[in-house]
């Protein structure tokens, strides 16, 4: 038998004693792992700005990362760290409209849970926090929920949240509003809190910000000059999970549920998870699932069908939207980069796709900014963010030979105009039963047609 990784932890010799535990991995987006895991310089960098206030520029931060890169948890945390100084915590979403009505409501639901905020009169079921009661003027005493939050509206969120500044900042406390998938905010309302958190800003009050969002904000949201609060922002690039951290992070969970993994199985799941959190805990997931654990040891063989099952789940979870959420001439750079391996320097991907400079150019330099490659001296690389499985198989390429079938693809698909620049790719996907090629335009709604 290999031996099982040498942890000091006597329990971790445990084996099956005790009641099994359930599967400690958490393949699901936005749920606290057992194992948080490459994350402290992050947590201490944002944390350390909080505590300092407004003049510090981490007091304002956005999140930046690919799908599954581990944004929300660090919210989360960072969310938790602040409740448990006694902060009060609007945690609010972006990904659909309504956002300044969202952080209305967690205005309201701030009253009904901080005593420093509770209506003087009904503070006996409420939280209390460690700051005692205080009443916030004209925040809705009396009134129910809809009165309140029809009123608040109108009056507008600048003035809600500088009254909440104030009772926080007299009570020797701070308020965190967190807003997650940044990326998604409409545009006006976007605009709208941006210019009330600027204004909370130049006034000093106590109203920190934590945003996170896909990479792709940089070439949105934090390039909206009528959004300069985002691009005022501290930003941090979610760090790549490394193999020192994946050990931990794959290693501590199986231990802490009385399950056993052996030395060559962890490290060669620590070695495939592309840097990715997400990834980490699908390999997990899947390998206590597969080798039946805690009953018995995660060995090679149960890795290895788990990174399988996790490289599927990956694509389909985070390859295909990614994919998908590109342009058609930046789809066509990246499968030309992956076409070239380690020789995607900008002249050979210009030949490769047959697009011209300026196309090309404008095209890297957004795949760079928004995460999807990165440059190495002259050469462009994929970061993980989309696979050359994902590529091929959106494009409807053949694995076996991906540089001449992207070439026919090429050939087949792109209308060439005069100047040379691509003005239009198609489908080109084959189908099978029709025996032709999809003439749709590519990135099309519902299935192909030949004609
Ligand atoms: N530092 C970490 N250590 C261990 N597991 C992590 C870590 N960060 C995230 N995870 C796990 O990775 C998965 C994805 O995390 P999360 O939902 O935070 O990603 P995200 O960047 O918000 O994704 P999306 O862009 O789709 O919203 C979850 O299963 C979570 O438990
Ligand atoms: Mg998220």
């Amino acid at each position: 038998m290999s031996k099982v990784l040498g942890y000091t932890d006597p329990m971790s010799t445990v084996g099956i004693q005790g009641a099994p535990k359930d599967n400690p991995f958490s393949p699901a987006f936005g749920v606290l792992p057992s194992a948080f895991v490459g994350r402290d310089e992050l947590l201490h960098d944002i944390g350390s700005g909080l505590l300092t206030g407004p003049a510090d520029r981490s007091y304002y931060s956005v999140l930046m990362g690919n799908r599954g890169s581990g944004k929300t948890v660090v919210l989360t945390e960072m969310q938790n760290r602040a409740m448990s100084d006694g902060w009060i915590v609007l945690s609010v979403d972006a990904a659909t409209d309504g956002l300044l009505e969202r952080v209305n409501q967690a205005i309201y639901q701030a009253t009904q849970t901080y005593e420093i905020l509770a209506p003087l009169d009904t503070s006996s079921s409420k939280t209390v926090t460690r700051h005692k009661g205080m009443a916030y003027r004209g925040f809705g005493f009396g009134r129910s929920e809809a009165d309140y939050t029809d009123l608040d509206l109108k009056r507008g969120l600048r003035g809600q949240m500088s009254n909440l500044a104030e009772i926080a900042q007299a009570n020797e406390t701070s308020i965190l509003l967190t807003v997650d998938e940044l990326q998604g905010i409409d545009r006006e309302e976007g605009r709208r809190l941006s210019n009330d958190m600027q204004h909370l800003r130049r006034e000093g009050l106590p109203v920190a910000f934590i945003g996170a969002a896909l990479s792709e904000a940089k070439a949105t949201i934090l390039a909206d000059k009528r959004m300069s609060f985002f691009k005022r922002c501290e930003q941090y690039d979610i760090p790549d999970i490394g193999v020192a951290d994946a050990l931990v992070g794959i290693g501590q969970p199986v231990r802490e549920a009385q399950g056993q993994i052996e030395n060559d199985a962890l490290k060669l799941a620590a070695h495939q998870i592309d840097g990715s959190p997400y990834k980490m805990q699908l390999i997990g997931y899947n390998a206590w699932k597969v080798a039946g654990a805690p009953k018995h040891s995660i060995d090679i063989n149960a890795v290895d069908v788990a990174i399988s099952a996790a490289d599927g789940i990956v694509d389909r979870d985070i390859g295909v939207p990614s994919f998908n959420d590109l342009s058609e001439t930046e789809q066509l750079c990246l499968a030309g980069i992956a076409v070239l391996e380690g020789d995607a320097t900008a002249p050979a991907i210009i030949d490769t796709t047959k697009m011209n400079f300026h196309t090309v150019k404008a095209s890297l330099l957004r795949l760079v900014t928004t995460g999807y490659i990165v440059q190495d001296g002259d050469a462009y690389s994929l970061t993980g963010a989309v696979s050359d499985r994902v590529i091929w198989q959106q494009l409807g390429l053949n694995p076996a030979n991906p540089a001449v079938s992207f070439n026919e693809h090429i050939e087949h698909s792109v209308e060439i105009v005069s100047r040379g620049s691509a003005k239009r790719t198609v489908c080109n996907k084959w189908m099978e039963r029709a025996k032709a090629r999809c003439i749709l335009s590519t990135g099309h709604s519902g299935g192909c047609r030949s004609k």
